[in-house]
C-alpha cells in the first residue's frame, strides 16, 4: 500500500519479459511514475531481460515510447533522464542457463547492481516454473547477502491441481516469504477503499449482513475484446482470467469479517475464511449457478467489431467463454442466504467495475394507500473504475402535495479534482521493494479460489459443443437473468439512479 515509509534499501528490479505487453502497458509506466513521485530508492537499477538483439540505446528509445503513451501530464525530460540512468538491458533466452549466470555475475561482481533483487515474471504462466528452476540453479534465490523476491503474475495455475503442482515446484526453490503473487486489482485505490469504507466508519457495519442486504453484485465489464492475447485467452476464458482471481478477491473484501489488524497475515486470514465459507457448487447445480457466453460481432462505441472466433489466433470453433456470470452463497453467520452475483465480460456495452449492493425493502408497507405503489429498494454502489464513487441510493418524498417518492443519492466521492489517480501497479511494484505483502496473495487464498471455481470449470470442459453468444456492445445474453432467485432482481448496469 502506498504509505509514507522510512528509507528503504535499493534493489535490482529484474524484469523477465521486459519487451512484452505487460511491461509495455503497465510495468515501465508504473516504474517511471514511481521515479516521478521520488519513490524509487537511490541506487535502484531496473534490468530488462529479453530475447531481442537490442542494445541499451534501443531499449531506452522503446521505453520512451512505452511511457509516452501513458505518462501523466506527458514525459518530464528531467525525470526521464533520471529514470533512464537506472535502466539496463541484457539479451537472454529464458531456457538458457547462461542468461541466469549473467544476471548472477552482475549482482555478485558489479557494484552498479544492488544485491537485493526482485525478479518480475512478466511471462506466460507456462514459463514461471522454468524460470524459477533456473534462478534457483544459479543460486539467485539465495538470501545470504540481500533479499531475493519473485513476483508472479496471475493466473497461478490453470486449475486446482496445476496450482498445487506449481506451488510444490516453487517451494523447492523459494521460501513463501519470497513469493509475491500479484493480483493487480488489490492495488487499485478504489478497491482498498472498500476496506476503509467498511471498517473506518461505524454506520455501515450494523447493516452489512443478511438481515438488511438482499443480494450483492460484482461486475467487471470491458468494451475491449481480447486484443492480441488469443494465445493466452483462448486457453483461459473469462472464469479463469477474471473471476478466479480479481473478482473473488473483491468478493472477499466485501464479505470478510473485520481483521484483527491491517497486517498482511490478519487480512489474508479473513479473506481465506470467506473463500472457505463459499458453498461448494455440486456438479448438478453448475447450470443453475453459472452462465457462460461468447461475443458475436456487433457494434462497440459506434464501430463494427468482429466476433470472438474471428479474432486473430482463435479457432473458428472455439467455445471459450468471454462472458461468465456466477451465483455464490457464503454459508456463514453473516451471509447465509444472501446471493453474491459475479459477472465479467469482454466486448460489453460499457467498461465498468463496480460492487452494487441491494438492500431489502422495509418490512412494513406504510404507504400502501397512497400514490406510492411500490417501494424501491435502496442500493449502495461502489464504482471501482472508470467511475470512482461510493453512492447510496435512497427514497425521498417528491416535493408537492401528493405522497410520491423518488430516488436520490448520497455521494461520497473518492477523489477530489486535484488528487491524481495512480495505477495499481505503482503501488504493488513499490510494495515488493518495501517487502509489504499485504496486497499480495498467500498460497491458500489461491488454492481456495480454485476450489470454488473448479467444479464449474470441470463441467464446462465437458460441454464443448455449444456456447451461447451475445452481440458485441451489449450487456451480455438475456438468459443470465435465470441466475436470479426473485422476479424483482436484475443486473444493475448503471451507477446512475435507476430510471422510472
Ligand atoms: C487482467 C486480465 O488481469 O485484468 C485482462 O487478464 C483484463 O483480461 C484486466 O482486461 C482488467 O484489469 P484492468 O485493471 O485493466 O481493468
Amino acid at each position: 500500500m502506498i504509505t509514507d515509509k522510512a528509507e528503504i534499501e535499493p534493489c535490482t528490479y529484474v524484469i523477465f519479459g521486459a519487451t512484452g505487453n505487460l511491461s509495455r502497458i503497465k510495468l515501465m509506466p508504473a516504474l517511471y511514475h514511481l521515479e516521478v513521485a521520488g519513490r524509487l530508492p537511490e541506487g535502484t537499477v531496473i534490468l530488462a531481460i529479453s530475447r531481442r538483439e537490442w542494445d541499451l540505446d534501443k531499449w531506452l528509445s522503446e521505453v520512451r515510447e512505452m511511457i509516452s503513451e501513458s505518462a501523466r501530464g506527458g514525459i518530464d525530460e528531467e525525470m526521464f533522464q533520471r529514470f533512464s540512468s537506472r535502466l539496463r538491458y541484457q539479451k537472454g533466452d529464458l531456457n538458457d542457463q547462461t542468461t541466469y549466470g549473467n544476471i548472477r555475475a552482475s549482482l555478485d561482481n558489479d557494484s552498479d547492481f544492488p544485491v537485493n533483487a526482485a525478479f518480475y515474471m512478466a511471462l506466460r504462466p507456462a514459463e514461471f516454473g522454468v524460470v524459477i528452476d533456473h534462478l534457483a540453479a544459479s543460486e539467485l534465490t539465495h538470501e545470504e547477502h540481500g533479499w531475493r523476491r519473485v513476483v508472479i503474475e496471475k493466473p497461478f495455475g490453470y486449475d486446482l491441481e496445476s496450482a498445487q503442482m506449481l506451488q510444490k515446484r516453487l517451494l523447492k526453490c523459494l521460501g513463501e516469504h519470497q513469493i509475491y503473487r500479484i493480483d493487480h486489482y488489490l492495488g487499485k485505490g478504489t478497491v482498498q477503499n472498500i476496506l476503509v469504507f467498511r471498517f473506518a466508519n461505524v454506520m455501515m457495519e450494523p447493516l452489512w449482513n443478511r438481515n438488511y442486504i438482499d443480494h450483492v453484485q460484482i461486475t467487471h465489464s470491458e468494451t475491449l475484446g481480447i486484443g492480441g492475447r488469443a494465445d493466452y485467452y483462448d486457453t483461459a476464458g473469462a472464469l479463469r482470467d477474471m473471476i478466479q482471481s480479481h473478482l473473488l478477491q473483491l468478493l472477499t473484501l466485501v464479505a470478510m469479517e473485520p481483521p484483527a489488524s491491517m497486517d498482511a497475515e490478519s487480512l489474508r486470514d479473513e479473506k481465506v475464511k470467506v473463500l472457505k465459507s463459499i458453498r461448494p457448487i455440486p456438479q448438478t447445480a453448475v447450470h443453475a449457478q453459472s452462465f457462460r457466453a461468447q461475443y458475436a460481432s456487433g457494434v462497440v462505441d459506434g464501430e463494427k467489431v468482429k466476433s470472438y472466433v474471428e479474432e486473430d489466433g482463435v479457432a473458428i470453433d472455439s467455445t471459450t467463454e468471454t462472458y461468465a456470470a456466477l451465483k455464490f452463497y457464503i454459508d456463514n453467520w453473516r451471509w447465509r442466504g444472501v446471493p453474491f452475483f459475479v459477472r465479467t465480460g469482454k466486448r460489453m456495452a460499457e467498461s465498468q467495475s463496480a460492487v452494487s449492493i441491494r438492500f431489502k425493502v422495509p418490512p412494513q408497507h406504510l404507504f400502501r394507500n397512497t400514490p406510492v405503489e411500490k417501494l424501491k429498494p435502496d442500493w449502495l454502489l461502489m464504482g471501482i473504475q472508470p467511475y470512482e464513487c461510493v453512492r447510496m441510493e435512497m427514497q425521498v418524498k417528491e416535493p408537492g402535495l401528493e405522497m410520491k417518492t423518488r430516488t436520490t443519492s448520497l455521494d461520497a466521492s473518492f477523489r477530489q479534482e486535484h488528487e491524481a489517480a495512480y495505477d495499481a501497479y505503482e503501488d504493488l511494484l513499490l510494495d515488493v521493494i518495501e517487502g509489504d505483502r499485504t496486497l499480495f496473495l498467500r498460497y491458500d487464498e489461491v488454492e481456495w479460489a480454485w476450489q470454488v471455481v473448479d467444479p464449474i470449470l470441470r463441467v464446462w470442459a465437458t460441454e464443448r459443443d455449444y456456447i451461447h453468444t451475445y452481440p458485441a456492445g451489449t450487456w451480455g445474453p438475456m438468459e443470465t437473468q435465470r441466475l436470479f432467485d426473485k422476479e424483482n432482481q436484475f443486473w444493475r448496469h448503471s451507477l446512475l439512479p435507476e430510471q422510472e
